[in-house]
């Protein structure tokens, strides 16, 4: 049947690659009725708000969104949009698969997964300066929250994820060494959860930092990552920089209420309005997206089309090093679709 969603296009490429990324969706007979919404720019031009109550109503009813990159305003005292949306919906998993799809770049068949806790930590900015013989800024404090509860839940999310997709282990990254209290208690919680997962999923744990430096030497003895909220952030773009950058990772956040997929990029005004944008970003946020809602087959047939338009026939946007526009590549990957 069908599954309505909230499509925000966003500011900036995410009109162009949006209208790409929808193209292909049709033509692979994605279940998705779409309820079109503005956020970012779009959602301040239209209704004076980057965030309008509109589109908040939406993603409610649906609790399903896909999401272009949305343009930060500068000035204007408008909160983050993504924080926003963080807290108004409990998007507690933040998932970032790296995976490499184009050969030839620094690293060969990296597939691991990241799993980043999205709501708590260091994150929540209980943020404050003391001031110092005339410097208001002389000392600077912050405090992070991790919940037992909230460490659980990010754990069972990441433990889970692995058994439904095959993965053979969980890694849980920390610095319990250190911040005894803050990261013990998920290396702590992570000790009673990944039992119950024995004999399905292998687990291990490392600190941040090795972690870092494991990541660069040797990426492909990881799996699953499952990690607190700053380390998460960091440790996710430094995954993505593995594969090749921002033009092929894909994000999920997913919540009690709701699911919202977006590529990890921004809104690229640099090259806004040329058509030349890659969408495949967005494009494999739609794939998750799909196995999201249970239509893993025609994630699978997505899969097959990308890398036959991407390596069997090498048709690439320009950051790839090819000369393919948006709709170029849209187009390829539609015509490269396997049969049901
Ligand atoms: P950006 O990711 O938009 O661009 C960085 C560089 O990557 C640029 O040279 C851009 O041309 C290139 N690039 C990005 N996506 C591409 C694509 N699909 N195909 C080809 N090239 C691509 O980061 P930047 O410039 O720092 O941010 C621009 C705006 O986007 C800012 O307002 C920022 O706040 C916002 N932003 C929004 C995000 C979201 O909504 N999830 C995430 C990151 C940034
Ligand atoms: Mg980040």
């Amino acid at each position: 049947g069908a599954i309505p969603a909230t499509l925000i296009p966003g500011d900036g490429i995410g009109p162009e690659i949006t209208r790409a990324v929808v193209a292909i969706l049709e033509a692979l007979g994605a279940p998705f009725t779409w309820d079109v919404q503005q956020g970012g720019l779009a959602g301040i031009e239209a209704h004076g708000d980057p965030l309008p109550g509109v589109t908040l109503d939406s993603i409610r009813r649906t609790r399903l969104a896909l999401k272009g990159p949305l343009t930060t305003p500068v000035g204007g005292g408008f909160r983050s949009v993504n924080v926003r949306l963080r807290e108004e919906f409990g998007l507690y998993a933040n998932l970032r698969p790296a995976k490499s799809m184009v050969p030839g770049g620094r690293y060969e068949d990296i597939d691991l997964v990241i799993v980043r806790e999205n709501i708590e930590g260091l994150y929540v900015a209980f943020e404050h300066y003391i001031p110092i013989e005339g410097d208001p800024h002389a000392v600077a404090i912050s405090s992070g929250v991790n919940t037992r509860a909230g460490s659980r839940r990010i754990l069972e999310y990441a433990f889970d994820y692995a058994v439904k997709h095959g993965r053979k282990k969980v890694t849980v990254v920390h610095k319990a060494n250190v911040l005894k209290a803050l990261t013990g208690i998920f290396l702590e919680t992570a000790k009673e959860v990944a039992p119950r997962y024995a004999g399905r999923v292998e687990w291990d744990d490392r600190i941040v930092d090795a972690c870092a430096m494991q990541l660069v030497l040797d990426p492909w003895r990881f799996d699953v990552i499952v990690t607190t909220n700053l380390f998460g952030d960091i440790l996710s773009d430094q995954a993505a920089g593995l594969i090749g950058g921002l033009g092929m990772a894909p994000g999920a956040n997913i919540g009690a209420d709701a699911a919202i997929f977006e590529a990890v990029h921004g809104s690229a005004p640099d090259i806004a309005g040329k058509g030349i944008a890659n969408p495949l970003a967005m494009l494999l946020a739609a794939g998750l997206m799909l196995e999201h809602v249970g239509r893993q087959p025609l994630a699978a047939r997505l899969r097959v089309a990308v890398d036959r338009a991407l390596n069997g026939d090498g048709i690439r946007t320009r950051d790839l090093g090819g000369s393919a526009s948006t709709m170029d590549f849209a187009e390829a990957v539609i015509r490269r679709l396997p049969e049901a």
